[in-house]
């Protein structure tokens, strides 16, 4: 699916269908999973699919999700990390965002789902003693039918204006700028991606050749997973304007007027 259109319609899956996913859809979901660890390969990561999600949903119940509102669904995706730095995180996000618009083109649903520091002596009994520290989940399955007469809830997203930003952070871009400046849509549909709790972290810092990305700190911390997603749309979104650049890391931390934030990279325009 077009990229601008998916982010538009891009909602999390919360209900699920209680059947499998089809055992050729399953085959599709684990060549998908391959393709990324090849693409991860050597970085300290590892996607793992677990088929079997009523174990999983059964040992979670009330610790993972929000506020222990564990999502039930046929199967999960664990993102294994072995390392818990900064760019793990980034990349942890990034790869799993990739997964979910690969199982979006299959008709597959997905939810991420927090583990919430689960400790290791658990995560061990349900993932395995060979599982790394996984942060979140994918819920994966088929969604339920939407009911055509309830209205959906539609989390609500910051304006442009609110993450876009002119040379300084200190200094909100307009639209007319960034329409200017080629990237008017990629910052439009760009807020649709999605938050850990939709906090909505990322900043976008307009300069001559380049944007920085920077997220700002939200109930003391700094969220590199949403920042990871937001990489991976980006990146995706310029590609529909025919830009082939990917980010450059360039870690910083800045206060602006009493804001804590944490620069994460550069994209070359
Ligand atoms: C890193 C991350 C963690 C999330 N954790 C949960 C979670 O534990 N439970 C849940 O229901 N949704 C979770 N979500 C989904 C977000 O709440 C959701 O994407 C955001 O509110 C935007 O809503 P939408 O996806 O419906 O557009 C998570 C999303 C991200 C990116």
């Amino acid at each position: 699916m077009n990229m601008t259109s998916f982010l538009k319609s891009r909602k999390s899956t919360r209900e699920f269908k209680k059947k499998s996913v089809t055992e050729k859809d399953l085959v599709n979901v684990k060549a998908i999973i391959d393709e990324i660890n090849d693409e991860v390969k050597g970085s300290n990561m590892e996607v793992k699919l677990y088929e079997f999600g009523k174990r999983i949903f059964d040992s979670l119940k009330g610790v993972g999700g929000y506020s222990g509102v564990m999502i039930e669904s046929p199967h999960y995706i664990a993102l294994d990390m072995k390392s818990h730095g900064p760019e793990e995180k980034l990349n942890s996000g990034y790869y799993m965002e990739k997964i979910v618009t690969r199982l979006n083109d299959m008709g597959i649903g997905t939810c991420w789902v927090g583990l919430n520091n689960l400790d290791m002596e658990r995560m061990k009994a349900i993932f395995g003693e060979d599982t790394g520290d996984n942060d979140y989940l994918l819920a994966i399955g088929y969604p339920k039918p939407k009911n055509p007469f309830v209205h959906e809830q539609f989390s609500e997203r910051l304006g442009v204006e609110e993450i876009a930003f002119r040379e300084s952070i200190k200094k909100p871009a307009d639209v007319d700028f960034l329409e200017e400046r080629g990237l008017g849509d990629i910052l439009f549909y760009i807020r649709f991606a999605p938050s850990s709790k939709n906090l909505q972290p990322w900043r976008f810092i307009v300069h001559d050749s380049n944007v920085e990305l920077a997220i700002e700190e939200i109930n003391g911390e700094f969220c590199y997973t949403d920042a990871g997603i937001a990489m991976y749309y980006f990146e995706e979104l310029a590609k529909t304007q025919g830009m082939k650049h990917k980010w450059d890391l360039d870690m910083r931390p800045e206060e602006v007027k009493g804001k804590k934030y944490m620069f994460i990279g550069k994209y070359e325009l």
